[in-house]
Order: C-alpha cells, then structure tokens, then sequence
C-alpha cells in the first residue's frame, strides 16, 4: 500500500509517501522561514500564496524520491485542521483535486493527532502493533501545550493544557528578544549547549492543577532578565539560555511525570516540535522510572509523514473522508 500524506497547517509544505507499515519512502518538506525574515513572524497571507505556488512540485518530488506515480497510490491524507486557514485550504483542494481525479479514497487527519502518530514513524521506538496502552502524551509544540491520555489506538482524554502560552511560543519570544529569528528553540538549544543552566534560576511553575502549564511568566521573566542585564549578555549568552531552557524543561518534565504517575500510564510519549530538544530528552530519560518515547529524528517538527501514519490508522478503522472535507482552523483532538 502506499499513502501520500499531505501537510501544509503552517508555514511548512510537506509531502510524504509511507507504506502499510509505516515505513518512510519519501518525506519532503519546503521550508517557508526565509521569506519571513523582514517580518517578525509568519504572515497567513504569504504562507497560503507560497502553499499554492509550491505544494505541486512537493507532492511531484514526494513521489519521485519514493519511486511512485500518482497512479501507485492507495490512499491520500491531509492535515484539515487545526492551523492557518488559507494554509490549510491548498493542501486540502490538492489532496481532494488527486482524491478525485484518481478515484483514491480520502481521510482527512487532525494535525494534532498526527503529531501523536510521529510516535510510531519507521516502528521504532514503539510498534504500532504492539503498544501497551494507556500512554500518557505531551504535545509541546510552538502552538500547542496539552497533556493527552491515550487510552488506545484513536482515543484520546485531553488532560490538562496550557493557559496561556505554549512552550515553543516561549522559547521562541525569548529568542526574538535576544535579536534571533523563528524558530527559536533550535537557536537557544545551540547557544545553551556549553552554558551553565545554574547561572540563573528563572521561575518554574506553581499553579495547583498538576495537569496545567503556563509558560507567559517564564517568558515576561526571560525578556525582563534580558532587558535589565544588557551587559551580561556578551560574557554570559550561553549560560542565560542554559538557564532559561533548564527552567522551560523542568516545568515540562516535572509536571509530565507527576500527572504519569497519578494516571498510572504504561508509558510516555512526547511529540511537537519542542520533542526534538536534547535537554528534555535527557531530563526525561533520566528522571523517568517508566518508558519515555520520542519521535525519531527529523519526526518532531513539523512532517508530512505523520499525516499519512495517521491517516492510515483511521482508513483501516473504516473511516472516510469526502470531497466535503473543509479545512478547519480551531479543531481539538
Ligand atoms: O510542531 P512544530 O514544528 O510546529 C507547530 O505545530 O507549532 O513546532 C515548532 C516549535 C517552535 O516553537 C520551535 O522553536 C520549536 O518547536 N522547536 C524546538 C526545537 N526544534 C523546534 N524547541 C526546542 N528545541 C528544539 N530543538
Ligand atoms: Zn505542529
């Protein structure tokens, strides 16, 4: 079988073909960030014009690289929602233009749940066939903060969320704010990577509900930190961004193990573009006394393999989409 996934919720356009087992023959993804530069930020309206101008050779390349034609697949899916509208919209008119033309059947996925489904890219590190549920998951992306109970295959409980910002989002205004562009987390990671992350100690989180995060306190804290210890920064750069991502992974990794332990989850997933940090792999891999599960490398961010290993869940569960499909910028899992 052969799954063409399609992935254009942001500023990313990506295209993926798996097979049946979720093995990756071809991801490919055209970065947006470069046109962004003058800007501060992604621009809903370049995002969705740049979508329609490159989703045809994305999807074309996809299928090359894997060695496929159109007429090789079984199966499309596409990201429906949530994310930016004009941006979801050209992935969807493209997944559901193919759908047609080629007589494939169509599932429209969740970008959300895609993510979940990172997990279980290339089988490795966890089977898809052979999972002990329930996980305990932690979205942590630049959009999105939740921790999910999957209790199995397609069915999730939403446990707690963040109030205001999500984790990415503040790492991502920290670095803005030393001068550096989207995505941040990357860039702080890099920096921080030979700091002391004792330098400073940024605030971790007390809020009561041991399910909720908030991360815009953190974040005021960093920006102050920066404004009033100008000086600072030239000697001490890598030590303030140790600091500051020890603070963001303690909350994450704290509070993550803390709601495992009382839901008595199997294990741990964690998925969104903020799973690719090294610090909170690290935390979590030796703090944890139950098995912590991370996307392969390159699966964390943004992909549109994720879309078709998911797509492929809910195809074998029987489920359809059709050329109704509409893209859908607010959408919970
Ligand atoms: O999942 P994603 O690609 O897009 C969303 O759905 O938001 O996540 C993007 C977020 C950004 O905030 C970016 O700064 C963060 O993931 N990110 C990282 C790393 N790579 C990407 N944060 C920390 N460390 C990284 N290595
Ligand atoms: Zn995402």
């Amino acid at each position: 079988m052969n799954i063409l996934g399609i992935e254009t919720s942001c500023d990313d356009t990506a295209a993926a073909i798996i097979n049946e087992k979720g093995e990756v023959l071809s991801n490919v993804l055209s970065s947006q960030t470069q046109f962004y530069k003058d800007y501060g930020g992604i621009v809903p309206e370049i995002a969705s014009r740049k979508h329609a101008e490159l989703i045809g050779y994305v999807i074309e390349e996809a299928l090359k690289s894997a060695n496929r034609t159109l007429n090789d697949l079984n199966l499309i899916a596409v990201t429906y929602g949530p994310g930016l509208i004009g941006s979801l919209l050209i992935g969807v008119e493209a997944a559901k233009a193919i759908s047609f033309a080629k007589e494939i059947p169509l599932i429209g996925v969740n970008h959300l749940e895609g993510h979940i489904y990172s997990l279980f890219i290339n089988n490795k590190p966890l089977n898809i066939e052979r999972v002990e549920f329930p996980l305990l998951i932690l979205i942590v992306s630049g959009g999105h903060t939740e921790l999910v109970l999957m209790e199995e295959h397609i069915r999730y409980k939403l446990i707690g969320e963040t109030r205001d910002d999500a984790a990415g989002e503040a790492l991502d205004k920290f670095a803005r704010a030393l001068g550096f562009e989207y995505p941040g987390g990357p860039v702080i990671q890099k920096i921080g990577e030979k700091g002391d992350p004792s330098f400073f100690h940024f605030p971790r989180l007390s809020l009561k509900n041991p399910y909720e995060f908030s991360f815009s306190g953190l974040k005021t804290a960093g920006i102050y930190y920066l404004k009033k210890h100008e000086k600072e920064l030239k000697t001490h750069l890598p030590d303030i961004c140790a600091s500051f991502e020890d603070a963001l992974t303690d909350i994450l990794v704290n509070r993550t193990l803390k709601a495992a332990k009382a839901l008595k989850v199997k294990g741990i997933g964690i998925v969104g573009g903020v799973s690719a940090n090294k610090r909170l792999r690290k935390k979590f891999k030796t703090r944890s006394k139950i098995p912590v599960y991370f996307p392969q490398k390159g699966f964390s961010t943004d992909n549109a393999a994720m879309i078709a290993i998911n797509g492929l869940m809910h195809y074998k569960n029987g489920e359809r989409s059709n050329l109704l499909l509409d893209a859908v910028s607010r959408l919970n899992l």
